[in-house]
């Protein structure tokens, strides 16, 4: 089954449930950078102040049926490439909703002007990892040993980017 799913800009009514599916995404424990526990009015300030933003974030959600399932943040740096982080409802995963956000987080990109989109992924994350790759990313290589996790553990990650100018020019030297 392909869920019949819509990608549109997050509006402030919204914002409650995506703190709902933020809060459960970071309970599962191995998906997100961030921990519990979370601190939902901060949280909800976050995502609001995203949502509002006149430039430079672009806040996506992906619904079925009205229903919202899930959401993409995308955020310009000053140096014009574009950070890319997403979370799907995990009763809605493997049904498409991850390829519909990643393919209108691409296009938000394009239309702030990014050269470029990046991220970072865990590399236990293989769904997300094969989801990326098949949008065009590439991994760039690993931080090994990076980020500290609540129970003392440190992870690596994985970098992933995809490039949208291929034609200025490099490096040139
Ligand atoms: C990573 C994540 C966003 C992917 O979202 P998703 O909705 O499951 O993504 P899709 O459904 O588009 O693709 C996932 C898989 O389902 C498959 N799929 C997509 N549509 C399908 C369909 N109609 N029927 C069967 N399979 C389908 C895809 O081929 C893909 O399979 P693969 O992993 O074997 O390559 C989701 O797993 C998630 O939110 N995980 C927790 C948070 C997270 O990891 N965020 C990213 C941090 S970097």
């Amino acid at each position: 089954m392909t869920a019949r799913v819509g990608v549109r800009r997050a509006r402030p009514e919204d914002v409650d449930a995506i703190v709902d599916l933020f809060v459960a995404v970071v309970d599962e424990g191995r998906w997100l950078g961030t921990q519990p526990p979370i601190d939902r009015d901060a949280r909800r300030a976050q995502f609001v102040e995203a949502i509002e933003a006149p430039a430079g974030i672009a806040s996506l959600v992906a619904l079925v049926d009205d229903g919202l399932v899930g959401h993409a943040h995308v955020d310009m740096t000053p140096y014009n490439v574009a950070g890319l982080g997403m979370m799907v409802d995990a009763r809605w995963r493997g049904l498409g909703v991850g390829g519909a956000l990643v393919r209108g987080a691409i296009d938000a990109a394009r239309d702030m002007g990014a050269h470029k989109v990046a991220l970072q992924v865990w590399p236990h994350n293989d769904v997300a990892r094969r989801l990326y790759l098949r949008h065009g990313f590439v991994e760039e290589g690993v931080l090994r040993r990076h980020y500290p996790r609540r129970n003392g553990e440190l992870w690596d990650a994985v970098i992933m980017g995809l490039v949208l100018d291929e034609t200025s020019p490099g490096s040139g030297f």
